[in-house]
């Protein structure tokens, strides 16, 4: 799937040594709800469970003119019978952050969610001290469902978790205004 300066491929072993790299990337991982530091061989291991679960989709970001991997985009929790799934973005590649890579990404992802996939909701969590997802986030229509206080440990303190949502007909109205 492409759009003008990214394309997404999905996940395959070949990306295990990106992936380790990404999440153990402190910018990265304080962003994350796991607090697991990621080997290799760990990362080979749950790509082998990862490749038979149907219920998650993962991709990889590539940049078009320069073919450079910067990040991943997925879906997990996919919900068949509620037709929902849970959304996941990391651009582990800081360069390439606050330039419109996300929401590139984000746009591909959704299309591929709502489009290919049928789902009718996409959901979403993210620390409320995550400012620059929140606003990725608002930007392509997510809509605020909650706040769960107080949530996730983590940094030794107990943090706030922002609970989002997009569901098709928002989806739907956003593509025919652009
Ligand atoms: C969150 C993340 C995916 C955003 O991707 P990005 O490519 O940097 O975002 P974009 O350049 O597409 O920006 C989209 C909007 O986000 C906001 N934004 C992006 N970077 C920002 C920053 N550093 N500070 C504040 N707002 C920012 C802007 O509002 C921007 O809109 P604008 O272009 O109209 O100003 C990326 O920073 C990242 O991977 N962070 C670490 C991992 C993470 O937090 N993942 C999300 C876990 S829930």
């Amino acid at each position: 799937m492409e759009s003008r300066r990214i394309k997404i491929v999905p996940l395959d072993s070949i990306h295990d040594k990106f992936v380790v790299k990404w999440r153990n990337d402190p910018d990265v991982s304080i962003n994350l709800f796991s607090n697991d530091i990621l080997t290799l061989d760990s990362q080979r291991r749950w790509f082998e469970v990862y490749k038979n679960s149907d219920s998650r989709k993962e991709f990889v970001i590539y940049t078009l003119d320069d073919n450079v991997a910067i990040g991943t985009v997925g879906l997990t929790d996919i919900d068949m019978r509620n037709l929902k799934a849970e959304l996941s973005i990391i651009l582990g590649e800081k360069e390439y952050r606050g330039k419109g890579f996300g929401e590139e990404a984000l746009r591909l992802i959704l299309d591929f969610a709502f489009e290919n996939l049928a789902l009718n909701k996409i959901i979403l969590k993210v620390f409320k001290y995550n400012e620059s997802a929140l606003k990725l986030y608002n930007k392509v229509g997510f809509k605020l469902d909650g706040i769960l206080r107080q949530d996730i440990y983590k940094n030794n303190q107990f943090n706030d978790v922002i609970e989002m949502s997009l569901l098709k007909e928002e989806w739907n109205k956003t593509i025919t205004n652009i």
